[in-house]
């Protein structure tokens, strides 16, 4: 059983809807922890050896967050930054990530048909989460068919509860090695 590991961001936590549920859902999954960037570091400075542990413990890693611009909120890009560190992630010597998962799980508010090159969004989802799948690639890691939630501000209480017991069904086969992946671990 795989050690999966949410870190979860989210700028505004009070007034998410679809991200406080699917979140809850990944802390009701056994073998689940989930690690949420804002809260631990709402000043943004974060701790790179504090992560970097984190992971080093677990197998399995799923970045959970709202489509920011096509990409993630600020902190995770800042969290990239720090915590896959030249040495440590990737280059001479850095293969502590070798053999793990990388995943997504992604709330968007735009529909699933507007992620299509006729479509107002142009690319697919896949397609704007390449840098992700890159740096999975480069890292030695396998990176996860992703999970995806669309229109999220038109999901009623039955639609979001539906999607929280996917999200679970979703982590279950990953932590069971069970998920598709986009990029197979090298
Ligand atoms: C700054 C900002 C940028 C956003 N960019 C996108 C985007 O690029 N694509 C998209 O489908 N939705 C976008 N949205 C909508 C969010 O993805 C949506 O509000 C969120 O997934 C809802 O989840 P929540 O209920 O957990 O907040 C954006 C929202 C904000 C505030």
């Amino acid at each position: 059983m795989a050690r999966v590991l949410v870190i979860f961001a989210h700028p505004a936590f009070e007034r998410s809807r679809v991200n406080r549920a699917l979140v809850a859902a990944a802390r009701a999954t056994e073998g689940v922890t989930v690690h949420d960037l804002y809260e631990v570091y709402p000043d943004f400075l974060i701790e790179p050896h504090d992560e970097q542990r984190l992971l080093e413990n677990h197998d399995t890693v799923v970045l959970q967050h709202p489509f920011f611009w096509y990409s993630s909120p600020a902190l995770v890009k800042e969290w990239l930054d720090l915590v896959l560190a030249y040495r440590w992630a990737y280059g001479e010597g850095g293969t502590a990530l070798r053999g793990k998962i990388l995943a997504q799980a992604i709330s968007a508010g735009g529909p699933e048909m507007a992620y299509r090159r006729e479509g107002p969004n142009h690319f697919s989802v896949r397609e704007l989460l390449a840098p992700f799948e890159q740096t999975a690639r480069l890292c030695g890691m396998g990176y996860a068919e992703a999970f995806t939630v669309h229109g999220a501000h038109h999901l009623d209480a039955a639609a979001l509860a539906a999607e929280s017991k996917r999200y679970q069904a979703w982590l279950t086969t990953l932590r069971d090695g069970a998920a598709p992946l986009w990029l197979p671990t090298p």
